[in-house]
């Protein structure tokens, strides 16, 4: 069976999302995942956008192997350069460069002609290629530009040396039959395009990414870009776990098969989301919480006498898989370790006593520690290196009474602390820590729910909020729901602060 790459852009086009800012820790933390998850290459990030981004990108590059590791890069000597300093430490980097060929996006936004436009990607491989032998060509716009114009693109960026060619549909408009047919036209009209890969990169602005890729699949190209839950700009991209499971699960249609190990799907899911702040919604195919539930008596009764009535593909093969020990106040260490261990999660020795003592104080609190709560304990411990964190809250509120939290807060060694009002305790709670702080969030979401299933739950908090012109994202689980609000607004304003978009006044 012919074996199609997977490009995963979580990093990269998926960071892109409104409000999500990840630092260079949690970067590597999903790198390494994606590296068990199988993925061909993954996409690191955009050196070029910030020390931040580089500094990712960087780390990525040197401590993650096994896997390609690509930069992005637009098409000027500045950004390869950059781009090139990034990733020169890896085992196998890749120089992603782009320039967009589309009339519109030519005439209004490069302000170039498109000769001029075919001389800078041309220059911007051939400089690439002199630092490694690696090189991905993004015609941005690709599905909305003049196909002979592209081929010619092609052409000369093949000579120069691009290894892959992709076809980016940028602004998710084309639909699967047109795009199919535009890549097939593109494969004939370019010349030594039988020496590259070819890649498709697809947005899902009309729902269509997944389809899109797929129809690609047909035509034969070689590398589908995708992104984990399918976060990217705007309606984000193609999502790798729904290609992946319609790969495997209609390998009878498709005919090729993925290196992706398809029992990590879920915990990648999991991760990305936790770390994104991007909830998962319950019916997204594949990894939604209800991707696998039953609900009708029809089908539980079907699933009851077989399985395959409604069951496509097992949870278990992404990775779901029921719980047998329950683990609870009365669990020793041994079986929160091997749980631990079950899901990928193993501690050093000091780190583990410090989860196991929260985990019992966890237990103290509800009857069941579930999977997502260890996730949640574990998330915790990484959050250490937090600048700013939570010492104490106060809060009173009821039917009578004005909402008024009191805040204490640790940073840099000091105990900080204020009160506030607000219309209602969260409210409240996050007006007394911008007081704290000086700081001026703006809250622009703000979502609560279970955390899993159970009357004794946690509570998780995601929020996006505004600091500037800037959002970013934060979670914050407890059993406690103001305690929980205010985890995540904290996370969110230690995601701020490490990106340098606030400043706190003591
Ligand atoms: O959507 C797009 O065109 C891109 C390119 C940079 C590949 O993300
Ligand atoms: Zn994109």
């Amino acid at each position: 069976m012919r074996r199609i790459e997977i490009f995963d852009t979580t990093l990269r086009d998926g960071e892109q999302s409104p409000g999500v800012a990840l630092n260079a820790e949690e970067k590597l933390q999903i790198a390494h995942q994606l590296g068990k998850l199988g993925v061909n290459v993954l996409e690191a990030g955009f050196p070029i956008a910030s020390p931040g981004d580089f500094e990712g990108v960087r780390r990525i590059a040197q401590e993650v192997r096994n896997v390609g590791v690509a930069a992005l890069a637009r098409a000027n000597a500045k950004d390869i350069e950059r781009a090139w300093e990034a990733i020169s430490g890896g085992e196998s980097p890749r120089i992603h460069t782009f320039i967009a060929t589309s009339p519109i996006h030519m005439q209004y936004k490069l302000q170039k002609s498109p000769d001029e436009v075919f001389e800078q990607a041309v220059q911007a491989v051939r400089l690439a290629k002199s630092k490694v032998s690696d090189i991905e060509f993004s015609a941005e716009d690709a599905s909305r530009s003049d196909v002979d114009f592209l081929a010619r693109v092609f052409t000369g960026v093949i000579q120069a040396g691009a290894t892959v060619l992709n076809v980016p549909d940028t602004v998710g408009y084309a639909t699967p039959e047109e795009y199919a047919a535009f890549l097939k036209a593109i494969m004939e009209r370019t010349t030594g395009i039988e020496k590259v890969k070819v890649s498709v990169h697809c947005h899902n602005d009309l729902g269509l990414a997944v389809a899109n890729s797929l129809a690609a699949v047909g035509i034969g190209v070689h590398q589908l870009e995708c992104t984990v839950n399918g976060i990217g700009e705007r309606a984000g991209n193609a999502a790798l776990e729904e290609l992946v499971m319609a790969l495997h699960t209609r390998r009878d249609q498709f005919n090729v098969e993925t290196s992706i190990v398809t029992s990590e799907i879920a915990r990648t899911s999991q991760l990305v989301s936790r770390l994104t702040g991007m909830m998962i919604q319950h019916n997204k195919a594949i990894v939604g919480k209800n991707a696998f539930a039953h609900e009708s008596g029809i089908h539980q009764d079907g699933m009851l006498k077989e399985r395959s009535t409604y069951e496509i593909m097992s949870p278990s093969i992404i990775g779901v898989d029921v719980e047998s020990i329950v683990l609870g106040k009365h669990s020793g260490r041994h079986a929160v370790q091997q749980r631990l261990a079950d899901l990928g999660l193993e501690l050093e020795d000091s780190h583990f006593e410090e989860l196991f003592s929260r985990f019992k104080l966890l237990a103290d609190r509800k009857r069941e520690v579930t999977t997502a709560d260890l996730f949640s304990l574990v998330d915790e411990q990484k959050e250490k290196t937090d600048q700013i964190n939570l010492d104490y809250l106060q809060i009173s509120s009821g039917t009578h009474l004005v909402p008024t939290a009191t805040v204490g807060l640790m940073y840099q060694g000091q105990r900080l602390a204020d009160a506030a009002c607000g219309d209602g305790p969260v409210d409240a709670a996050f007006k007394a820590i911008d007081k704290v702080l000086g700081t001026q969030g703006k809250l622009s979401h703000y979502s609560l729910q279970a955390l899993d299933g159970g009357e004794d739950a946690q509570g998780e908090v995601t929020v996006s909020v505004k600091f500037g012109e800037n959002l970013v994202a934060g979670r914050g689980v407890s059993t406690d729901i103001i305690e929980a609000s205010v985890r995540g607004y904290l996370q969110a304003v230690n995601r701020a602060y490490t990106r340098g978009w606030i400043e706190i006044k003591q």
